[in-house]
């Protein structure tokens, strides 16, 4: 494990990077600031290392950061509607920051905040546990929420994220992992030509705000089928009411599961490279975001600008708007009990 200075926040706050290894040369950095993944390396099927995720050289970079790239997201990912809901019978109104939803936790989500961070490395691999206490209130959200993530990097070239939080006050907690994805590495144009599996034979489709209708549909019949392999570019353009609300692909989708353990959820090959990432989760279901709102504006690592899908997400959650759909998997939180979710992201090549 090494660890560097990262710059300070305006508010003087200091800014560390952690960088965790693996024997097979494998690496993956994290900042404090927004407990963001900055860098992960990975071989290709000649064994050439890749930065697989987009990120930006600066703290600067990061605190302006306006696509959530690498961010850990809470307390909610995701939109809840209108900015509020109703919790034991009373209404609560939250900070509203996409139109009049909140998106990914509001204006300052535990994006834009500076964790505690401390090793935690065991046999499985190097690690790093990073901490943050929200304040009841925060953004509109009720109770003291004390939250740690886990980041894991093991032998079998695998980024293990676990999350857990507790509660004060009975509230809402949905975190997610918002990191870029490019097989090819970042800066490579394009994501269309990886080939996508979801596991998924349902998704919740959404309405002109991308919020979820309410309703449970079949993928099958519509581009948003990734029960078979199929490249991402295929159908992004397609003519289907889905897609066009979406810009693309953006939606949730509803993972098949008979019970409540680790089950995939998404196979990507990039076919140039020979790399495949593949995804697996507790969560109920996951976003699947081609990187449509990412316009250039600002450019990564490599000094290459970050134009449209030119990553893609794949950010396990439970469904957006659960709090105001109680038809959904719940997203309560209560005191006494303990979050907790697994996501994992394992790379081979073929
Ligand atoms: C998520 C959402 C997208 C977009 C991005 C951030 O993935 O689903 O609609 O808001 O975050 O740009």
């Amino acid at each position: 494990m090494k660890k560097t200075g990262f710059g300070k926040t305006a508010e003087g706050q200091s800014v560390e990077m952690v960088t965790l290894s693996n024997s097979n040369g494998c690496e993956a950095s994290i900042i404090t600031y927004g407990a963001t993944l900055a860098t992960l390396t990975m071989p290709d099927h000649q064994g050439r290392f890749a930065d697989v995720v987009l990120g930006f050289k600066t703290l600067e970079e990061y605190q302006r950061n306006p696509y959530y790239i690498g961010s850990t997201i809470g307390r909610y990912g995701n939109r809840i509607s209108g900015g509020k809901f109703r919790l034991n019978g009373k209404e609560i109104t939250l900070a509203r920051n996409n139109g009049e939803n909140n998106l990914h936790g509001g204006i300052k989500g535990f994006n834009a905040v500076v964790w505690d961070a401390r090793e935690n490395s065991t046999a499985e691999g190097e690690g790093l546990t990073l901490g943050y206490s929200s304040a009841d209130g925060e953004e509109g959200f009720p109770g003291n929420l004390s939250t740690e993530v886990t980041y894991r990097l093991t032998k079998d070239n695998t980024l293990r994220i676990d999350y857990r939080a507790t509660t004060d006050m009975d509230t809402v907690v949905n975190l997610t992992h918002h990191s870029y994805f490019n097989l090819a590495g970042e800066g490579s144009s394009s994501i269309l030509v990886h080939r996508m599996m979801i596991n998924a034979d349902r998704f919740t489709p959404v309405d002109g705000r991308l919020i979820p209708t309410g309703e449970i549909q079949p993928v099958r019949d519509t581009p948003l089928d990734f029960t078979k392999p199929a490249g991402i570019g295929e159908r992004i353009d397609a003519s289907h009411e889905q897609i066009r609300l979406g810009g693309g692909y953006d939606h949730n989708f509803v993972l098949n599961r008979k019970d409540d353990g680790l089950v995939p959820a998404a196979c990507v090959l990039e076919p140039g490279s020979g790399r495949v990432l593949e995804v697996w989760t507790t969560e109920p279901g996951m976003q699947f975001y081609s990187g449509n709102f990412l316009d250039g504006k600002m450019s990564g690592k490599s000094g290459k600008p970050y134009t449209r899908r030119s990553g893609f997400c794949l950010e396990t959650q439970h469904y957006p708007d659960s709090p105001n759909r109680p038809e959904f998997p719940s997203t309560v939180l209560k005191p006494g009990q303990e979050y907790r979710s697994t996501t994992v992201y394992k790379f081979l090549t073929e």
